[in-house]
């Protein structure tokens, strides 16, 4: 990615320092309102108070508005680079598009994050996601450490053949996969052919070797059994709950006995303040799926899929990456709640009792 010019940084900065002062300001100060009111109950009960609490306006506007903010930051960013995803040449990844694949209507009705356009658009959208993506997380995730935080604690270290990760949107995901087990072979999967176009570009740029391909992931064509390790990264809360057991259905196909899932998402904290914030942030943010699919038993649709001890732990992005509790450390500022869900198909042995 080419430098931003002086005067969309200027831009650019404003909006991140909104941001940031929005999480690290605006949210503690409704907490305090919050606990000052007395209010008691689970997230649906408290939902009126939170509303009337004085710094509220304030908080909901802004979460909605300066993301659109962020968009024409970096929309103009982009814009004025004149940017394009390099050729693909003849680089070690591969890309494999389907030019009649048909995106589902669920997926292309929403303006996902509130990016105009969507991710899957064109050229420019995907670029503009890149730009967003690392931005968005207020310079947590330069370097994209989180996703090796994530590849790095919360996927045991096995000798994988293959590795398989839904959703990898422009490869952030896959490439860690890729540096660790460098032995595996590496498939990322998305809907969206431009995001797979700037993956296998951004791939190659590191001189990484995976293989990109367009395909549902509840439908992804590859071989049964074929993979040892299924994983996702902020993927999950973006599927129609409905959907989910498809998912699950397509991850338990793909895995041999003794194959690991881990995918990293959302989970709700119980405390009532912060799970409210969560829905909200899910509607405020155009992820229309994210409050059911938080409210779904995800546990229970990888048993109903042929998963064995499926579990939630949760992921300090900040510090540990993946714990073994679903109990994350107190933080004042907004953040969201991460965590790992983790399942393994049955190893061979335990396939033999079980029939
Ligand atoms: C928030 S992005 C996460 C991308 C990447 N895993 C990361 O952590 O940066 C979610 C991705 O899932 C993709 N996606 C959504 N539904 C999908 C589906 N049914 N099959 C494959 N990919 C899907 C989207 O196109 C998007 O790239």
């Amino acid at each position: 990615m080419s430098e931003v010019a002086i005067e969309d940084r200027a831009g650019l900065d404003f909006v991140l320092a909104l941001r940031r002062a929005w999480a690290t300001e605006l949210y503690p100060q409704l907490r305090h309102e919050f606990d000052a009111s007395g209010a008691k109950g689970d997230a649906r009960a408290i939902a009126k108070t939170v509303h009337r609490l004085p710094t509220y306006p304030w908080f909901a506007w802004l979460e909605r508005g300066s993301q659109k903010m962020l968009w024409r930051a970096v929309g103009d960013a982009i814009e004025h680079q004149a940017a394009s995803i390099p050729f693909l040449d003849n680089g070690p990844s591969t890309v494999e598009l389907d030019p009649t694949f048909d995106l589902p209507d669920w997926y292309t009705e929403w303006d996902i994050h509130v990016q105009p356009g969507g991710i899957w658009s064109s050229e420019a959208a995907a670029l503009v996601y890149e730009l967003g993506a690392r931005l968005v997380m207020l310079g947590d995730n330069d370097d994209y450490k989180f996703h090796r935080l994530f590849t790095e604690t919360a996927i045991p270290a096995r000798d994988y053949r293959r590795i398989v990760d839904f959703g990898c949107g422009f490869g952030k995901s896959a490439w860690p996969l890729k540096q660790r087990f460098a032995q595996a072979e590496v498939i990322g999967v998305d809907l969206s052919g431009p995001c797979l176009e700037l993956a296998a570009a951004r791939s190659n740029e590191r001189n990484l070797a995976l293989r990109y391909r367009q395909a549902d992931a509840t439908a992804t064509g590859l071989e049964d059994k074929s993979a040892d390790l299924v994983t996702s990264t902020m993927f999950v809360h973006e599927i129609p709950q409905q959907i989910l057991p498809a998912v699950f259905a397509e991850a338990s196909r793909l895995l041999a006995p003794g194959g690991v899932l881990r995918f990293l998402d959302f989970h709700f904290t119980g405390d009532a303040f912060r799970d409210l914030a969560m829905i909200e942030h899910g509607t405020r943010n155009n992820e229309p799926f994210l409050p059911t699919t938080m409210q779904a038993d995800l546990v229970a649709m990888a048993r109903k899929a042929g998963f064995a001890d499926a579990r939630w732990v949760a992921f300090d992005e900040r510090g540990a990456g993946r714990l073994d509790t679903l109990q994350w450390p107190a933080r004042a500022e907004w953040h969201f709640p991460w965590a790992v869900l983790e399942a393994e198909m049955a190893a061979p042995a335990q396939a033999e009792d079980s029939r």
